[in-house]
């Protein structure tokens, strides 16, 4: 699945964001997800804005147990977005990266319904 992201008052395009079809791994209902976020609003609230949204479908109406993403771990934006989200490290694994012609380390991320729900009950979203 994805979604285009657009902002409520000028409605320009702010990014795009995908959910990969739930799949089922060791009894687990798993989804997978992205976003490029056009970087004149990085920053702004809207990345968490959409996640929030997002979560909200996978867990509650795809009763997704996991959600999985992953980044390599000198993309700072990306990592630091995901903790805040709360996901959870779970493996850092080296692999190769065709765009610099090399190895990197790849850093793996878990949000859990669990933790997802906890998190939101605390800031008010629930
Ligand atoms: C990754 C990406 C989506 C992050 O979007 P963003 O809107 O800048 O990030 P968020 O607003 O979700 O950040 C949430 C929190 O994470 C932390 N954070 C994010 N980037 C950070 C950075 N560079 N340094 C320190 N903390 C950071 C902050 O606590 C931030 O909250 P704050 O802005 O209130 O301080 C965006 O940079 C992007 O689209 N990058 C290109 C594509 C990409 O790498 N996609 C991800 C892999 S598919």
């Amino acid at each position: 699945m994805a979604w285009c992201i657009r902002d409520g008052l000028s409605g320009s395009l702010v990014g795009t964001y995908w959910l990969a079809a739930p799949y089922t791994s060791e009894g687990k209902r798993i989804s997978v997800d992205a976003q490029r976020i056009a970087k004149p609003f990085w920053r702004t609230g809207r990345t968490m804005a959409a996640r929030r949204l997002v979560y909200r479908y996978a867990f509650e109406d795809l009763a997704v147990e996991e959600i999985h993403a992953s980044a390599w771990d000198h993309n700072v934006n990306s990592c630091r977005s995901m903790e805040r989200a709360g996901f959870e490290l779970v493996e850092v694994a080296a692999r190769f990266n065709p765009k610099h012609g090399k190895e990197l380390n790849e850093r793996h991320y878990v949000l859990t319904r669990e933790r997802w729900c906890r998190l939101s009950q605390r800031s008010g979203d629930g």
